[in-house]
């Protein structure tokens, strides 16, 4: 049975109107460049020493949803740059998720086995190896920014400040630790919670948003509208990877599932039905608040929509 959701069709399929198809296939096409792009922006497999560059790229080059980079490309296309200006930029944030991935999937942390279909970077290359590949991505991250020659000097240290505030000990590393001491019980009453997911989730999503426009170099009215997005986005996509950790389908989402019972979420407080309900109010407020852009925003909140739907379909309760 499918946990249904407002708005959905009576026979719970989704579908898709043509501007939905438009946005999907232009999502189709930044994610093969910028699959292509992470490729080449760090060393192949036979340099040395080879089995870490292999260990980067087995987590870089896995795949996965690539959210996080068609948010940069989205914007940045939404508010009158290139693709090209966008594309590096796009890659240094999805080398920092990569990174954030590895360790998070570490026995230290989630204990996690499968990633992106594969098993965990630590399984196959040893934690020691694990830990180094992730460094050496984040590390990267900023390296690629200081190489945008498409960028101007000014819009590159706005998008370093912008990352490594995202990472650092406010944002995913906060977020993180957090998680961590919840698990040991302190801190994971709701308000506790939904912090720390605006930390180690959403962090990374205002970032992502937030290096589209300034690529753009729109003014600051438009980056706070596209920063209140993400925070939104953040907290409605956490809420969503909560539902589909119970609900889910490993073969589905290609990582481990129930590797939060027993754990206090947001999700197992609120109960799916209320999951569900933040979902969606998470979403619509963060479609609010790209009105300052006017008919620019459109598209950004059709994509929150359609990954909620799209989301929501996924979620097969048993
Ligand atoms: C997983 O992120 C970590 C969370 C913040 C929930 P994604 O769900 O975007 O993972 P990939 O990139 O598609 O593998
Ligand atoms: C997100 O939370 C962690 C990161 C910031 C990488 P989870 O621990 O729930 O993410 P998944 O479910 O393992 O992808
Ligand atoms: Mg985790
Ligand atoms: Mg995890
Ligand atoms: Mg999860």
């Amino acid at each position: 049975m499918s946990i249904s959701i407002e708005g959905l069709d009576a026979d719970g399929r989704l579908r898709l109107s043509p501007r939905d198809e438009d946005q999907r296939d232009a999502a189709l096409r930044w994610r093969r460049r910028i699959d292509e792009r992470l490729a080449e922006l760090i060393p192949d497999g036979t340099t040395e020493p080879r089995p870490l560059h292999e260990s980067m790229r087995h987590s870089l080059l896995a795949g996965g949803k690539r959210i996080r980079p068609v948010l940069t490309f989205q914007v940045d296309t939404d508010l009158g740059a290139t693709e090209d200006q966008a594309l590096d930029a796009a890659c240094a944030v999805e080398m920092v998720h990569a990174a954030s991935l590895i360790l998070d999937d570490l026995p230290c942390m989630d204990d996690a086995r499968l990633r992106r279909g594969q098993p965990a970077n630590h399984l196959v290359y040893g934690e020691d190896t694990a830990i180094l590949a992730a460094t050496a991505l984040l590390n990267r991250a900023f390296g690629v920014i200081a190489e945008c020659d498409l960028l101007s000097a000014q819009t590159r240290l706005d998008l370093t400040r912008l990352l490594s505030d995202s990472v650092g000990s406010n944002g995913i590393i906060a977020g993180q630790f957090c998680d961590l001491q919840i698990r040991h019980g302190h801190g994971d009453d709701v308000a506790g919670l939904t912090e720390m997911y605006g930390q180690k989730t959403g962090a990374l999503f205002v970032a992502a948003l937030e290096a589209g426009a300034r690529v753009a170099g729109v003014d600051d009215v438009w980056v706070k509208a596209v920063r209140e997005y993400g925070v939104n986005l953040g907290l409605a996509f956490q809420l969503l990877d909560d539902l589909l950790d119970t609900f889910g389908s490993r073969e589905d989402i290609g990582k481990d599932t129930g590797q939060d019972d027993g754990k206090s979420t947001l999700a197992s407080r609120l109960g799916a039905h209320g999951t569900q309900q933040e979902v969606h109010r998470y979403v619509e407020s963060a479609a609010s608040a790209l009105e300052p852009l006017g008919r620019s925003g459109h598209q950004l909140a059709n994509l929150a929509r359609s990954y909620t739907r799209t989301t929501m379909e996924r979620v097969v309760a048993f």
